[in-house]
């Protein structure tokens, strides 16, 4: 993972290299910190160790009765979805793999009319092994299968904490289950059982996922200048220290949108506490320059904008043409287009003082996500550190669950009260 972030020098808000030099020294403490959280396993930190102490022997041996199956249904929300869900939209199988992390009753219904059941792998992940939105989906799916004539417990994997509903569940059906690591929370999960067994159903090289994460750890290092995650961490903090209270993260590249969506949850819910945070907007080139880049380059001076690209894929040519006008596209190719419209919108941000960061990669493969993953989580954690902020909890969306769970009669929970302090005003 190369990161770049000299247009992110000299803009709005500014940003010097002399900034970057006086915070360098707040870095290496930084750095001091995560290692000794990561030495010590402590709860968060821990997800930082993950490509040395994932089992991916116990994620092969899980997924393996189940052979090649049409496809998996993942049914898990936040971060017990999207990381499995990252790895499966940037990497191509034969294995379909779909996502039930919303609670929509037509989406539902309309999946589970169109999904061939019985070869169906249904996978269940929840840490907590409480949360209402997946344990009433997994209810709803186990009917369906049951109403095929399908014998659910042959067909589901589990993946979750020690304790917890689905724990229990897991064990009175005798359901294969993976254990969710200790000390790592969802949206840091991707490198271990719950982003991985996914990714092993489908096919697709775990051990390069994770060689890829070792890559990113072997990167790491005490100054923002010699380690490229440390690099986005910081530059990150500093622009939004001065501002730059959004960061439009934009891939170009269709395979990692759902990357950018994974992002999205990792930046808010690790970063936005105590009034601090920078918003996540999710964007992808080139397709947003036609809608959200006229509001990053003259809208309001409170953004950043990430644009990230693998440097090699498959091309397509452009097919030559006389046409008036257009025999400049002709011989050329859509991946040399893309390039271009890369180029036009980095220069575009940085001509009207738009801090932009460029993120590359070699290309679309488990170890270079595996890498960019990991560069992620790591600049994350960094910034949370710089921001001394609670990296690790979520206590909003704590909040949330509990009052949803209160409303249904699934405990008495201050939070569900609550819900009936709602002011009106029509
Ligand atoms: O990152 C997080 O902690 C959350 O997004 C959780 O992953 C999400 O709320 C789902 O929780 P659980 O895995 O306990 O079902």
């Amino acid at each position: 993972m190369d990161v770049d972030i000299g247009n992110a020098l000299d803009a709005r808000p500014g940003l010097t290299e002399g900034t970057l030099d006086r915070l360098d020294g707040r870095v290496a403490a930084a750095h001091d910190r995560i290692a000794r959280g990561m030495a010590d396993d402590e709860f968060g930190y821990a997800s930082l160790n993950l490509p040395e102490t994932a089992d991916s022997a116990a994620i092969r041996a899980a997924v393996e009765p189940f052979g090649e199956p049409e496809a998996v249904l993942t049914v898990g929300i936040g971060g017990s979805a999207l990381g499995a869900a990252t790895l499966a939209d940037a990497l191509e199988s034969d294995v379909d793999a779909y996502f039930l992390d919303n609670v929509d009753p037509d989406a539902v219904d309309a999946l589970l009319a169109d999904l061939p059941l019985a070869d169906v792998v249904l996978n269940v992940v929840s840490r907590s092994g409480t949360t209402a939105e997946t344990l009433a989906n997994f209810l709803v799916v186990r009917e369906a299968m049951d109403a095929a004539g399908v014998d659910w417990t042959d067909r589901t994997l589990v993946t979750t904490g020690e304790e917890g509903n689905l724990r229990r569940l897991a064990e009175t059906h005798d359901l294969p289950a993976l254990d969710v690591p200790e000390g790592v929370p969802g949206r840091f999960s991707v490198l271990s059982t719950v982003g991985l067994a996914v990714a092993a159903l489908q096919g697709h090289d775990v051990e390069a996922v994770l060689a890829g994460g070792s890559d990113g750890m072997d990167a790491l290092a005490g100054s923002l200048f010699e380690s490229p995650a440390y690099a986005y961490g910081a530059t990150t903090y500093a622009l939004a220290e001065r501002g730059a209270l959004t960061n439009a993260f934009m891939p170009y590249a269709e395979s990692l949108e759902t990357f950018a969506e994974w992002f999205a949850q990792l930046w808010a819910e690790s970063l936005g506490k105590d009034g601090l945070g920078q918003t996540p907007a999710r964007a992808l080139g080139a397709t947003d320059q036609h809608s959200q880049l006229q509001l990053y380059r003259a809208g309001p001076a409170d953004k950043l904008v990430t644009l990230v690209r693998p440097t090699e894929r498959a091309d397509a040519p452009i097919p030559e043409t006389d046409l008036d006008g257009l025999s400049y596209l002709g011989g050329s190719s859509l991946g040399d287009l893309l390039d271009a419209e890369f180029a036009a919108t980095e220069a575009s941000l940085a001509a009207a003082d738009v801090p932009n960061v460029r993120i590359e990669i070699d290309r679309v493969d488990e170890r270079s996500l595996g890498e960019l993953l990991y560069g992620m989580e790591a600049a994350c954690v960094l910034y949370g550190e710089l921001a001394s902020v609670s990296t690790f909890t979520q206590p909003a969306v704590e909040w949330g669950k509990k009052a949803a769970r209160g409303l249904l009669g699934g405990g008495d929970f201050a939070e569900a009260e609550a819900v009936a302090d709602k002011r009106e005003f029509r």
